[in-house]
């Protein structure tokens, strides 16, 4: 919906920061009116004209919890893809694209970088760089590359996953414990996958310490690790440490700018040289070799520069957000460790989105019920405390009783 808008009225700069973005005529509780703006009549038309009922309320909704994926670029970051300088990235020819995988190799202590479209796309390579089909990966219970992308590890690689451990953690003994013995008839364990910060889990950080000793056991058995380091800039804001340290010993990186650092597009898979250069290959096969990229990638250094520093303020923002919840009977809220709050409550899940969604607030339901509210830059400000107390009315109207 972002480009029917942009450069008529430049919607971006008059949208103050931490503002709703967008209104609803299906949220009756809220002041709507006040919220139109130029930018946000705009989009009823188009959407009224494209889409009708309940969408439109997905598409309008004044604060959007369900995923730090949701975000629209920022007036800078659209500045920066516009000016990109640009060449054939198949060729490996894009400046821009070579600048942002030069900078992430860097950020991620590794020795080269590939830009690539998705963070799934990341994991399906990564897995394509170190197994063969018939060969099992050991991840953790609930991992996003086993769990939430279609089925492609078996797909494309062939290969089999082994989850272990609970809330998206395991250690060294688990992971012992997981490797398969040597005989004919069981597969072989080929790689170990941690993932920083787990997404099923609610945001969790993988404990360094924990991921030191998981690295070495799984070198010391002849298994390569792979991080899905999706978050792993909100893994870095929540521990003090540096991305690098956090991604040491991993034989490769995956990283994305499209979660909560606010890139509308990309991720990199960081490795030494060797590999990346067959995880170009693997991407050309993938279909996800990408010509002038450098305006993506653009978009992707802009957030890496100018929109890291502030996961911080969804990491309180979630922490807020959280204690509130907390406080209501009936829910009971994982601690919160990043930019997620998992929310478990007595009722059927669905009922609270409904609750909430009427109050102008869009909540994601992880299981029948679990719910799941995300922090990030759209929604993140001055006005967030109105999605607070949006949500909490929801919350307790819904579980009055519980
Ligand atoms: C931990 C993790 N890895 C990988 C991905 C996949 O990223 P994408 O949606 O860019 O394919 C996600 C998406 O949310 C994720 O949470």
């Amino acid at each position: 919906m972002q480009n029917h808008s942009a450069g008529k009225g430049a919607p971006e700069a008059s949208r103050p920061y931490g503002q709703p973005t967008t209104t609803l005529s299906c949220v009756p509780k809220l002041p709507a009116s006040s919220l139109l703006d130029r930018h946000d009549v705009q989009l009823a038309r188009i959407g009224n004209a494209a889409v009708a009922g309940e969408k439109l309320c997905y598409l309008f909704a004044m604060f959007d919890l369900r995923s730090d994926t949701v975000t629209r670029p920022t007036e800078g970051m659209r500045q920066a893809m516009a000016r990109a300088e640009v060449g054939d990235d198949v060729y490996g020819e894009d400046p821009t694209v070579r600048r942002l995988e030069e900078r992430v190799a860097e950020l991620t202590g590794k020795a080269a970088a590939l830009f690539v479209p998705s963070g799934t796309m990341s994991n399906q390579i990564a897995l394509l760089c170190h197994c063969r089909p018939g060969d099992e990966v050991i991840v953790p219970r609930g991992a996003h590359c086993a769990n939430y992308e279609s089925g492609a590890g078996a797909a494309w690689s062939g290969v089999q996953f082994a989850q272990v451990g609970e809330d998206g953690l395991f250690d060294a003994a688990a992971l012992d414990a997981a490797i398969r013995p040597d005989a004919y008839w069981a597969p072989h364990s080929r790689l170990v996958v941690v993932e920083n910060t787990h997404n099923r889990s609610g945001g969790r950080v993988f404990p360094p310490a924990q991921a030191e000793g998981v690295v070495a056991l799984a070198h010391g058995r002849c298994l390569a690790a792979h991080l899905d380091g999706a978050r792993i800039w909100n893994a870095a804001m929540a521990t003090g440490r540096p991305v690098s340290e956090l991604c040491a010993g991993f034989d490769t990186v995956g990283v994305c700018f499209s979660k909560g650092l606010g890139a509308p597009v990309g991720a990199a898979l960081c490795s030494d040289a060797e590999t990346r250069a067959r995880a170009r290959r693997w991407r050309k096969m993938l279909g996800g070799g990408m010509r002038q990229a450098g305006i993506l990638a653009a978009g992707a250094l802009y957030a890496i520069e100018h929109q890291r520093e502030r996961l911080a303020d969804d990491h309180a923002a979630a922490r807020l957000l959280g204690q509130a919840l907390g406080a209501v009977a009936g829910a009971r809220v994982v601690p919160v460790e990043t930019n997620m709050v998992s929310v478990a409550v007595d009722v059927p899940a669905e009922r609270v989105v409904e609750a909430a969604r009427r109050r102008g607030v869009l909540v994601g339901a992880t299981g029948p019920r679990r719910l799941r509210l995300v922090t990030h830059l759209d929604v993140v400000g001055p006005g967030f405390a109105a999605a607070v107390d949006a949500l909490v009315l929801a919350f307790r109207e819904t579980l009055a009783g519980c």
